[in-house]
C-alpha cells in the first residue's frame, strides 16, 4: 500500500459516501466533508438518509475504526493527498447541468489549500459538462489556493459509473477507470492510487484529456438510456403483433456479441438520478454548440411516453378507471434503492388518480419517500398482500425480488378480478394465464 494515503471526499450523497467508505475500508485516512449539518450528524451516528445495500455496515465500521472522519469543516482537507469532488449536478429548469455545487466546493478546496504547500491532486468525480474541469474548476482552484498549478496543485477528471443499489460493488470493481487531465504527472498519481486501491482486480485505465473523460460519462449514460428506449420501442411494436414477445426478441438480439444482452429489459421506462438529468444536459450542451441531437431527444421522448402504456393497458382491459381499485407494486425507480427521483411510479400513479382510479401502493423500502411525494392521494399498504387485496387490477412497476417470487395464486386468491399489468415483464405470462390471471405486459403481443 502507498504510505499513509490521505483522502478527502466532498459531498456525501450516494456516490461520495460509497467512495469514502470504500477508501476507508481499504485503510486510507478519509475525511468526508458535507455542508449539510444534519447529514453530517446522522453519518457520525452511522445513520443513512437513503437506502443502499451494504453501505450502512461499511459506514459504521469505518467511523468506529476512525478511518473515516465525517465533518462540515473543509479546512481539514489541507493535509490530504487527493480530494474528490462528488457533489450533485442537478438540472437547471432549461435542462442544462447546474454546476453551483461544484463551483462552491472547488472554492472551498482552494481555500483549504492556502495555509500549506503539501501537494494535492483534486479529482472531479461529479458529472460535469465537457470543458468544466479546465474552464471552471481549475481557475477557481488556482485563484483560491494561490498555488502554482503543476507544482503542488493538480487536477483530474475521473467520472464514476456506479449504479444505485450496487454502489459498493461498482466502486470496488468498476468495468473501467477513466482519468483525464492536462498534466501527465497528475494522471500518473491518480493511476497509482487506483492501482493500489483495486490491486489485482484493476481493469482497464483510460488516460486522456479532461474533456474526453467528462464526455465518456455523458455518452455512457446516453447510450444505456437509448438502448432501453430502443428495446421499449421494439416492445411497443411487438405488443401490437399477435404471437410476438419482446423478451424472446431481446434474448435473440442480445446474443449478437455486437449488441450484448444487458440493458435490453423492456418496461415502463428509465428513471433515477442520472439518466434523465444527464441526457437533458447533453441535449442542452449539444444545442448550445449548434448541433440538434435528435437521437438523444427521441430517447427521452420515448421514455416519457412509455409509462403511459400501463394506463392504456388498464383502460383496454377495464374500459374506464373511474372508481376502480388499482394496486401498484413497487415505487422506487429500480429495485434495491428507496430513490424516487424521476421514478416512473409517481407520474403514473398521478395519472391513474386523474383517471378516477383508487390507488393502493406498496414498496419494500420507498414508502417513507412516497408519503412525502404522494401525500394523502393513495392508500399505503404494509405488505404486497394488503396492497392487492380486493383490487380490480395490479400494476407491477418495480421488479423487487419479493415481487418476482410471487405466484399466480397470490393474485387469484386476493384480487377482486385478477388482472395483472406486468410493467417489467417479470412474470411467465402463460403460467399466469393457466392459473386464471388475465395478464398484459409491455411488449407482449396477444396470444397467437
Ligand atoms: C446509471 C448508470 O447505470 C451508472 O453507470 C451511472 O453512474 C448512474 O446512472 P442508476 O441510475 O443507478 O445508474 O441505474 P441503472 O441500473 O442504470 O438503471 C437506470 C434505469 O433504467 C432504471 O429506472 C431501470 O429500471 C431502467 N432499466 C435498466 C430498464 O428499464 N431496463 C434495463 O434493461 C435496465
Amino acid at each position: 500500500m502507498i504510505d499513509l494515503v490521505r483522502v478527502s471526499v466532498f459531498g456525501l450523497g450516494p456516490v461520495g459516501l460509497a467512495t469514502a467508505v470504500c477508501f476507508a475500508a481499504k485503510g486510507y485516512r478519509v475525511i468526508g466533508v458535507d455542508s449539510d449539518p444534519q447529514r453530517v450528524r446522522q453519518l457520525k451516528e452511522g445513520k443513512l438518509a437513503f437506502f443502499e445495500p451494504g453501505l450502512k455496515e461499511l459506514l459504521k465500521q469505518s467511523v468506529r475504526s476512525k478511518t473515516l472522519q465525517v465533518t462540515e469543516d473543509y479546512h481539514l482537507n489541507a493535509e490530504s493527498d487527493f480530494s474528490f469532488i462528488c457533489v450533485g449536478t442537478p438540472s437547471n429548469p432549461d435542462g442544462s447541468a447546474n454546476l453551483n455545487y461544484v463551483r462552491s466546493v472547488a472554492s472551498e478546496i482552494g481555500m483549504s489549500l492556502r495555509p500549506n504547500k503539501k501537494r494535492q491532486v483534486v479529482v472531479v468525480k461529479s458529472t460535469v459538462i465537457p470543458g468544466s474541469a479546465r474552464r471552471l474548476v481549475k481557475p477557481i482552484l488556482i485563484r483560491k489556493s494561490g498555488r502554482k498549478y503543476g507544482k503542488n496543485l493538480f487536477l483530474c477528471s475521473n467520472p464514476e459509473f456506479l449504479r444505485e443499489g450496487n454502489a459498493i460493488h461498482d466502486t470496488r470493481m468498476p468495468d473501467r477507470i477513466v482519468i483525464g487531465s492536462d498534466e501527465n504527472s497528475a494522471i500518473r498519481m491518480l493511476e497509482n492510487f487506483y492501482l493500489d486501491f483495486h490491486g489485482e482486480s484493476t481493469r482497464t485505465i483510460i488516460k486522456t484529456t479532461f474533456e474526453n473523460a467528462e464526455f465518456i460519462k455523458y455518452a455512457s449514460n446516453s447510450f444505456l438510456a437509448t438502448k432501453i428506449s430502443f428495446i421499449n420501442c421494439i416492445a411497443n411494436i411487438a405488443q401490437l403483433t399477435p404471437g410476438a414477445d419482446v423478451r424472446t426478441i431481446a434474448t435473440g438480439i442480445g446474443l449478437d456479441q455486437r449488441i450484448g444482452p444487458r440493458f435490453l429489459n423492456a418496461g415502463l421506462g428509465w428513471g433515477g438520478s442520472c439518466f434523465p438529468k444527464d441526457l437533458k444536459a447533453l441535449v442542452s450542451l449539444s444545442k448550445s454548440l449548434g448541433y440538434d441531437p435528435k437521437l438523444i431527444e427521441a430517447s427521452i421522448l420515448t421514455n416519457l411516453n412509455q409509462r403511459q402504456r400501463a394506463v392504456e393497458m388498464c383502460k383496454e382491459e377495464m374500459g374506464t378507471l373511474m372508481g376502480k381499485r388499482l394496486a401498484v407494486l413497487g415505487l422506487s425507480f429500480k429495485p434495491d434503492t428507496d430513490d424516487l427521483r424521476e421514478a416512473v411510479s409517481i407520474p403514473l400513479i398521478r395519472k391513474l388518480i386523474a383517471e378516477g382510479g383508487i390507488v393502493s401502493v406498496y414498496d419494500p423500502v420507498a414508502m417513507p419517500n412516497a408519503r412525502r411525494m404522494l401525500g394523502g392521494t393513495v392508500r399505503y399498504s404494509p405488505t404486497a398482500e394488503a396492497c392487492v387485496k380486493g383490487t380490480d387490477c395490479c400494476i407491477l412497476v418495480t421488479e423487487w425480488g419479493e415481487f418476482v417470487k410471487l405466484q399466480p395464486s397470490f393474485f387469484v386468491k386476493r384480487m377482486k378480478r385478477p388482472l395483472m399489468i406486468d410493467g417489467r415483464r417479470i412474470y411467465d405470462a402463460s403460467k399466469f394465464r393457466r392459473a386464471g390471471v388475465i395478464i398484459r405486459g409491455i411488449g407482449l403481443g396477444a396470444s397467437s
